[in-house]
C-alpha cells in the first residue's frame, strides 16, 4: 500500500499542476469571420472522427484501410477538400506551420502504414496527434 502511495502522490502532483496550468489560459486568440469560425470546427470534429477510425482500423490490423482514410482526409490531398487555402491566410505563421505539418504527418503515416508494420505505423500516427496537441495548447480562435 505504501509502495503504491509513493508511485502515486508524485503523478497526482503532476497532474494537479497540469490542471493549474491548463487554467490559465496562454493561447493566442485567433479572429477568423465567422463563417470560417464554423468551417474550422466541422474540419477539427471530422479530424477527430479519422483519428478514431485509423485507432480502428489499426485494432484490426486493417493497415490499407487506415492508411486510405489518412491521406484522403487528413493528409496533403485533403487541402483542397478542407479549404484549407482559405483559412491559412488568416493564421499566424506558427499555427499555418503546425496545421501544414500535421497534414505532411498524417501523408506520412499513411506510407508508413501502407508497408504493413504496426509499430512503425503507430509511431508514425503519434507524429501526426502530437501536431494536433501542439496547435491546440498554442491557439484558440474564440
Ligand atoms: C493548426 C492548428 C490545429 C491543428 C493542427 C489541429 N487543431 Fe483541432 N482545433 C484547433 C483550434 C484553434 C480549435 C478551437 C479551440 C477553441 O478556440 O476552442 C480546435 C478545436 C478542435 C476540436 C473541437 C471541435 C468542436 O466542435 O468543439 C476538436 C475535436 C479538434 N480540434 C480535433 C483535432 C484533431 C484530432 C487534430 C489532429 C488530427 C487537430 N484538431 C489538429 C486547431 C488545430
Amino acid at each position: 500500500m505504501k509502495k503504491r502511495l509513493s508511485i502515486i502522490a508524485p503523478l497526482l502532483i503532476i497532474l494537479a499542476s497540469n490542471i493549474a496550468i491548463a487554467h490559465e489560459d496562454s493561447r493566442q486568440f485567433v479572429k477568423l469571420p465567422k463563417m470560417m469560425q464554423k468551417h474550422m470546427m466541422s474540419n477539427m470534429r471530422d479530424h477527430l472522427e479519422v483519428i478514431n477510425e485509423i485507432v480502428f482500423y489499426m485494432a484490426n490490423d486493417q493497415l490499407d484501410e487506415a492508411a486510405d482514410i489518412a491521406e484522403s482526409r487528413l493528409g496533403m490531398s485533403s487541402l483542397k477538400s478542407h479549404g484549407a487555402g482559405h483559412m491559412a491566410k488568416f493564421m499566424p505563421e506558427g499555427m499555418r506551420q503546425t496545421g501544414t505539418s500535421m497534414h505532411r504527418a498524417a501523408s506520412r503515416f499513411a506510407l508508413r502504414a501502407q508497408e504493413g508494420e504496426l509499430l512503425p505505423a503507430f509511431n508514425a500516427l503519434s507524429k501526426v496527434t502530437s501536431f494536433c496537441v501542439a496547435c491546440h495548447a498554442a491557439y484558440r480562435i474564440r
